[in-house]
């Protein structure tokens, strides 16, 4: 009978079951930042030399690029936080489109892989609920530098002309400042013959973790972390040890589980200069903050609301507007949050609503009138985030949430429920098998 067969998979779904209004107490531990690693793993394509990543957080989207980078040749060693990475034996230029589907950042492979062998052959990366994720600025890029590029049947097609089969150094202007763009581009310069420079380019804090490694590596990279780049080009590249930067994201997502459960907590590591939007925006909504050398220890207040709007960095982070809104559903007053990045980022406010939050949705925009008490439901995360934010708002809620979306949860957050129940949360994994 269908009706019980959906019953039945509903049931079987895994789940975190969290029981709210515990507050937490011991210190938060942040892991190194997905969106570097990622990127970093891909750098590995560009040299002959071994890389080795330290800090690198245990996530099924690491796994995932780890997979897709051995399909290429790339010798891949993995244990806990540490990876090892040589590209000595490449000797494939087309990830096949079942490891890349459902891998955005799968697309990074494209830059170095055209800066090393002077051709690759890439799949569009697959749609992604929160928007429309183009690449035509990465694809701009490369033509840019040279590459002549093809886009047929879902999958981009890139070479370089010529017996050198190197890219050469171009002046490019971005339209929009895409950290994926910046990246791409980045990448594929190293190892062009002559100076590139990248103007509009993204400022996020893993671009410049980017560019300090390939510095590291010996490329010539100046200027990351502003508006300009300026990449002069090398001929080859060796390789290094480099550890990850912080992951700023899931550190602001434990300070406002801090927050969310009205709790004095420390979190760290983090560097608080990659998160001062959203320091300030805690600060403005009643919490303070003590800033030491390794972490942030948050201390709420009477919280109220606040108005919010994601910018690229050094602007509020997209990636932190879905947890933000579900501390704004418990704060007194009114909060008006606005995604400005992506166009479909706000599936988590109907969920919210079945917490009892109170939030009008007019397009982009969301209107938060704070309630005293969420009440606890089961909810489905739709994205990575949204699954975080419904997490935090279980934290605070009266009663037992089920949150379910843990395939999102996990491509993002190393050991959730692990290192908020070493700090006094309440939550358990459902994870049936079959
Ligand atoms: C990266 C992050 C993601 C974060 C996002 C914005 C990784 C792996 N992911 O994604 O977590 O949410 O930055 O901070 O690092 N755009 C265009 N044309 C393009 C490229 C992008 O219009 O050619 C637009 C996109 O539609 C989007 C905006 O630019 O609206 C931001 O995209 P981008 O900065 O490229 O994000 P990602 O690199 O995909």
């Amino acid at each position: 009978m269908p009706a019980a067969v959906s019953i039945t998979q509903e049931i079987l779904k895994p789940h975190l079951e969290i029981q709210g209004g515990h507050t937490l107490s011991r210190e938060l531990k942040v892991s190194g930042a997905k969106n570097s690693a990622l990127v970093l793993m891909t750098s590995a394509l560009l040299s002959e030399g071994p890389l080795e990543l330290h800090n690198v957080p245990q996530l099924t989207d690491i796994q995932g690029m780890a997979d897709i980078l051995a399909s290429l040749g790339v010798h891949v060693k993995r244990s806990q936080e540490t990876v090892w990475l040589q590209a000595d034996d490449l000797h494939h230029a087309e990830p096949p489109y079942d490891l890349v589907n459902g891998l955005r950042a799968s697309f990074f492979c494209i830059g170095p892989l055209l800066g090393r062998l002077g051709h690759a052959k890439v799949p569009l990366p697959g749609g992604c609920r929160i928007g429309a994720r183009p690449v035509v600025e990465h694809i701009r890029g490369l033509k840019a530098l040279g590459a002549m590029v093809k886009v047929e049947h879902g999958v981009v097609t890139a070479s370089v002309p010529g017996t050198s089969r190197r890219l050469k150094g171009a002046a490019i202007v971005l339209d929009c400042p895409s950290v994926g763009a910046t990246e791409t581009i980045l990448m594929a310069a190293v190892l062009a013959e002559g100076t590139s420079t990248i103007e509009n380019a993204a400022q996020e804090p893993e671009v410049q973790d980017l560019a300090k490694m390939l510095n590291a590596m010996g490329a010539r990279v100046i200027g990351a972390g502003g508006p300009i780049i300026t990449i002069e080009g090398v001929e080859r590249l060796h390789g290094c040890n480099y550890s990850v930067i912080p992951d700023r994201i899931e550190a602001g997502t434990f300070l406002i589980a801090a927050a969310i459960t009205r709790s004095i907590v420390r979190v760290s590591p983090v560097i608080p200069e990659h998160l001062n939007a959203v320091l300030q925006k805690l600060r403005d909504c009643g919490c303070t903050l003590e800033i030491d050398k390794q972490g942030i220890t948050l201390i709420p207040g009477d919280l109220h609301g606040v108005d919010i709007i994601t910018q690229p960095f050094p602007g509020f982070p997209t990636d932190l507007q879905a947890p933000f809104m579900a501390l704004l559903t418990t704060a007194k007053g009114t909060s008006v949050v606005t995604e400005k990045i992506y166009e479909n980022r706000m599936q988590h406010v109907a969920e919210l609503q079945r917490m009892g939050a109170s939030i009008r949705l007019q397009g982009n925009t969301a209107v938060v009138e704070g309630v005293p008490q969420l009440s606890a439901a089961p909810v489905s995360g739709n994205d990575l985030r949204a699954a975080a934010a419904l997490v935090l708002a279980g934290l605070a809620a009266r009663g037992i949430s089920q949150v379910d979306g843990l395939n999102h949860l996990d491509r993002g957050y190393d050991g959730i429920e692990s290192k908020l129940n070493a700090s006094g949360a309440h939550i358990l994994r459902h994870q049936p098998s079959g």
